[in-house]
């Protein structure tokens, strides 16, 4: 592995969602060991570090978002031989591992949780969570029966959960910003914020390389906990300046001290954020030179392919982080949103959150999503920065609409009574080998199951790994010649000057030796001289066609 201290800067990480890469027991669900197997796959891909997504011990009732041990691995999973087994193996392959830290709220099935429903009103063992009395009629416990304010939860349905007291009767609320299984810390309570400094030493101490920090604009609640009405389509925290939930300035003294206590590790360990705040300009706190070192940028992921939106985004957040110092990143997929290929063939596509099922009035058109969402990762790749990709876009996943009812797991399908399909659709494992059972994902031979946690669509077969490596033209080996090139050229360290043009649907900019040339619209334009790096579909004579992107060389 390079021993550099900012790998982070220009690195493309890749997102590995554990329940779904690969299943090395066949209980249908995917496991350390599976994704140790396979790590060779993201190596050859050409990332620089995987993120794992949660692994710990979890009822699941998020998908291990409800965190119930810290540092420990649910067996679900393996244990922490399996992950120690993980770790060399990544090192050894020259990739770099960061792991989920979820600090906003823990498990409801957390020790601590546990002991504050046993406890008192009142007791230390409340005041690590956000416990308060009702409004309205109050009763006999001396706490109303009407929740404490009005904060709905991300996931639909109150924030606000009623526990019953140790005499049987119904006592104080609690706050939970997610699923009632899921509750807020209060991080004013120093015993909450000297526990995350030690669940960060523990895996400091096991050699990760950073973490992702789960909610990182939510931990700090405005005082007092004000009502308050989000705008309409609001989620996650994009929604207003105002919200006493998000962004709140007490949560940067948190990242301070956690960035004093990465930078005291050899080689200093890297922190990205999972902040849902707009615009830029304030996002960029969150990345200033003594916090994270990073933030996942969802303006950029929520950007239509549209020439003019990608061109001002792209404007707007190098300005923004490298006004702090901090590079750029730049992301198309996630666990939480509707993967791009879909989201790209949808105008405009869903709120986050909300997802696609069987009875959305959406047509999502295959086709056409595939090849903007090829064109949309190649213009992204050659952006400076570092970038995030989810498992499967390799692959060109598009995200599973004909999810069972019955099947549906994401809690926002059952918070919203069926309102919102919510994020499974993204989730779905994916396919290694097109005609194996469980297309691959689980282990092969006499142990294989066929099973599968969410059912995975016939038609991913013709998406399947095997069907694509070394196949020209496949999206895999359009990945893999893009991060070969990408490293080759010096992308991710480059600095972009765009091009002068008059056509208002291509986006054309120089990076070092390279020139990158978006078609963002339907008709072809003509393809510059000089020498074809990378094209996301095939160009036509002289021309590139709509929706397509190219990388050139020698282009006078
Ligand atoms: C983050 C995760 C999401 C989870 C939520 C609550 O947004 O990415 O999957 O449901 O936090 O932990």
């Amino acid at each position: 592995m390079p021993e550099t201290n900012d790998w982070w800067r220009t690195a493309v990480i890749y997102q590995v969602y554990p329940r779904s890469f690969a299943d090395s027991t066949g209980d249908g669900v995917g496991d350390l060991d599976g994704i140790t197997a396979r790590l060779d796959a993201i190596a050859s891909l050409g990332a620089d570090a995987v993120w794992l997504s949660p692994f710990y011990v979890s009822p699941q009732h998020d998908a291990g978002y409800d965190v119930a041990d810290y540092t420990d691995v649910d067996p679900l999973f393996g244990d922490l031989a399996s992950f120690d087994r993980l770790l060399a193996r990544a090192h050894e392959l020259g990739l770099r591992v960061i792991v989920d830290l979820v600090p906003n709220h823990s498990s409801s099935e957390h020790p601590w949780f546990r002991a504050a429903l046993a406890a008192a009103p009142g007791s230390p063992e409340r005041a690590r969570y956000l416990f308060r009395d009702g409004r309205g009629l109050v009763d006999a416990n001396g706490t109303g029966d009407v929740p404490p304010n009005d904060w709905q939860s991300v996931f639909g349905g109150p924030a606000w959960t009623r526990v019953v007291e140790a005499d049987g009767r119904p006592g104080q609320w609690y706050l939970h910003l997610f699923d009632t299984s899921q509750p807020d810390f209060d991080w004013s309570n120093g015993e909450v914020q000297a526990f995350f400094l030690d669940v960060l030493r523990f895996w400091l101490d096991r050699g990760v390389d950073g973490f992702r920090i789960d909610v990182a604009h939510g931990l700090v609640k405005a005082p007092g906990l004000p009502d308050y009405t989000p705008p309409a389509g609001g989620s996650m925290g994009g929604d207003a300046a105002s919200a006493p939930m998000w962004a709140q300035p007490g949560v940067h003294e948190i990242y301070r001290e956690w960035r004093r206590l990465v930078d005291g590790y050899q080689p200093p360990r890297a922190l990205v954020g999972e902040a849902w705040v707009q615009p830029l300009s304030k996002l960029a706190n969150w990345v200033r030179p003594d916090e994270l070192h990073q933030t996942f940028n969802f303006e950029y992921l929520e950007t239509p392919w549209d020439a003019a939106a990608l061109r001002a985004v792209v404007d707007g957040s190098l300005a923004a982080f490298g006004g702090v110092g901090a590079p750029a990143t730049w992301v198309l997929s996630n666990h939480d949103v509707i993967r791009h290929p879909t989201r790209f063939a949808l105008v405009p596509p869903p709120p986050q959150g909300e997802g696609l099922g069987p009875r959305s009035p959406h047509h999502p058109d295959e086709v056409v999503g595939l090849r903007r969402a090829r064109a949309a990762t190649l213009f992204m790749l050659a952006l400076p920065g570092s970038a995030y990709l989810f498992q499967g876009e390799e692959l060109g996943l598009p995200e599973v609409i004909d999810i069972p009812d019955a099947a549906r797991q994401d809690p926002t399908f059952a918070r919203t009574g069926g309102a919102s399909y919510g994020r499974d659709g993204a989730r779905v494992p994916i396919p290694w080998t097109a005609d194996a059972p469980a297309q691959g994902f689980g282990p092969p031979g006499a142990a294989a199951t066929g099973a599968s946690w969410l059912p995975q669509p016939t038609t991913w077969a013709s998406y399947a790994r095997d069907g694509q490596a070394g196949v020209p033209g496949s999206t895999l080996e359009l990945y893999r010649a893009a991060l070969a090139a990408r490293r080759a050229h010096g992308l991710g360290a480059g600095a972009l000057a765009w091009l002068p043009g008059d056509d208002p649907h291509v986006l054309a900019f120089r990076s070092g030796d390279v020139t990158v040339v978006a078609n963002v619209g339907a008709r072809p334009v003509p393809l510059p001289a000089g020498e074809v790096l990378v094209a996301s579909g095939p160009l036509g004579e002289g021309v590139i066609p709509g929706d397509t992107t190219v990388w050139l060389l020698r282009v006078e």
